[in-house]
């Protein structure tokens, strides 16, 4: 046969194997659609970690046996695997998703009808930025300071970055390996877009900051989550993870001081947590934009060089600077380069003169002193507020949020948050923004101790 007709055949041959490929997913879906009808009868959760883990053995195995890597295996599983939950959660009644940003929103049109909402929902701190950022901005403007500037940042605000974590956390990073973003959330995309690829995997500890399940899905990622709960004081459970997760993933999000719980781990669990990272080659993501707002052991994943990490942190909460979006990452210079690339092509870079009010905020050691107090204050203030109203919590450690729940019979927290909204025009977020919490909602501690008082006050009687 003439090579032309062999390569002729062969791509028929690629056709139809491609053909059968996707009859068999047809197939799938039909299976999934019955298991998401069974499931809803026998009211059974959507995932189901064991059932997921005993298919993945199965499938690396497999794959082995067949000579394919077992890495594609798995990813080919996952796609799958994400396919059908999107299936199955289309079966099952659609949950109401109220993240802090749809309640701000609601919020907001109450109090364009002239109500006076008390904002609990988001995470903008009430006091305002540095006086000297904003005196350094209008100059900045005035100078003539607002062209492009290197994608990864301005070299002044890079080293001063670089000097203000090494003081703190007496590390030697150099400024190479710090990238100015905008915004923590912007650091968060870059370092999951260049790190995952559809049906990776990435451990995730919930309750969590909403955005990282939503970026992880954004990329194809598949998200393994481990469940954390008030009861065990939100301490992950190391021994199932040790036992359960030891070849793959690779990719991990941590977030300690955590939104929306205030954990902080202790030495001891940051260290076992850091072994199984380490000994397991698992990249790791650490958000530490409340690294300021800590009120217990310090511990920083870039005090622990053996381990393969992305740190994210911001000017958002500590100086309160939310809308001027600037952030910064710190990670090895070649993964910063690619990021930093990539943060180019996105966005070219960050204003030039909010730049250079950000290197202010770091010399505002006045203000930041005096931002972590008041937080802390509020922090005591709205614990005894909770423990008032019966409600259960564990006392934050850090961040800007507490996280109570209830017992109450029946009680759902999205719909309790819209209750609460329109009845008593307090804002707060629903449990489930965050993962699998409907008894909890998150209240925001960026308010007055005053206004606080109120919220609650208000809270109580919504209890009655
Ligand atoms: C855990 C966490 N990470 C990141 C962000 C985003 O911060 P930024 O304003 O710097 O984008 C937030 C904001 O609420 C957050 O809570």
């Amino acid at each position: 046969m003439k090579e032309v007709d062999h390569l002729t055949n062969l791509r028929n041959d690629i056709k139809v194997i491609t053909e059968e490929i996707l009859n068999l997913v047809s197939q799938h879906k039909k299976i999934v659609e019955e298991v998401g009808r069974i499931k809803k009868i026998q009211g059974l959760p959507i995932e189901d970690i064991i059932v997921e883990e005993n298919l993945k053995r199965f499938v690396q195995h497999k794959s082995s046996e067949l000579g394919i890597d077992p890495i594609l295996g798995v990813r080919l599983l996952n796609i799958l695997l994400s396919n059908s939950i999107q299936v199955q959660k289309n079966a099952v009644s659609p949950r109401n998703f109220y993240s802090p940003a749809d309640m701000l929103q609601r919020a907001k049109k109450i109090s364009e009808s002239g109500k006076k909402v008390i904002h609990l929902e988001t995470g903008e701190p009430d006091f305002p930025p540095p006086s000297s950022v904003i005196k350094k901005i209008k100059e900045s403007i005035d100078l003539g300071h607002f062209n492009y500037t290197d994608s990864t940042g301005i070299e002044s605000l890079k080293n001063a970055v670089a000097e203000h974590l090494n003081e703190k956390l007496r590390t030697d990073l150099k400024n190479q390996q710090v990238l100015i973003t905008h915004g923590a959330r912007f650091g968060l995309y870059l370092a999951i877009a260049s790190n995952i690829q559809p049906g990776d995997e990435v451990l995730l500890f919930e309750p969590a900051y909403p955005a990282y399940r939503r970026l992880i899905e954004l990329f194809g990622g598949r998200v393994i989550s481990i469940q954390t709960t008030l009861e065990e004081k939100w301490v992950p459970d190391f021994d199932m993870i040790e036992n359960r997760f030891k070849d793959i993933p690779r990719f991990m999000i941590i977030n300690y001081p955590a939104n929306p719980t205030g954990k902080v781990l202790s030495k001891r669990d940051y260290n076992r947590m850091l072994e199984f990272v380490v000994s397991n080659k698992i990249k790791v993501l650490s958000d530490e934009v409340y690294i300021d707002y800590n009120f217990s052991e310090n511990n920083s994943i870039l005090q622990h060089q053996n381990c393969d990490s992305i740190f994210v942190s911001s000017f958002s909460k500590s100086y309160s600077m939310t809308g001027f979006r600037i952030g910064y990452m710190v990670s090895d210079k070649e993964a910063i380069g690619r990021m930093g690339e990539m943060e180019g092509i996105a966005l070219t870079c960050i204003p030039e003169y909010v730049q250079q009010a950000a290197i202010k905020a770091l010399e505002s050691h006045t203000t930041l002193k005096d931002n972590v107090d008041r937080i802390r204050k509020r922090v005591e203030y709205a614990t005894e507020l909770t423990q008032k109203l019966h409600l259960k919590y564990y006392k934050p450690e850090g961040g800007l949020y507490i996280f109570p729940s209830t017992n109450k019979e029946k009680f759902r927290c999205d719909e309790y948050a819209i209750s609460l909204l329109n009845n008593y025009y307090v804002s707060v977020t629903p449990g489930l923004a965050f993962g699998n919490y409907p008894r909890h909602i998150r209240i925001s501690l960026c308010q007055p101790q005053k206004m606080l008082e109120e919220a609650f006050r208000r809270m109580e009687t919504s209890f009655k």
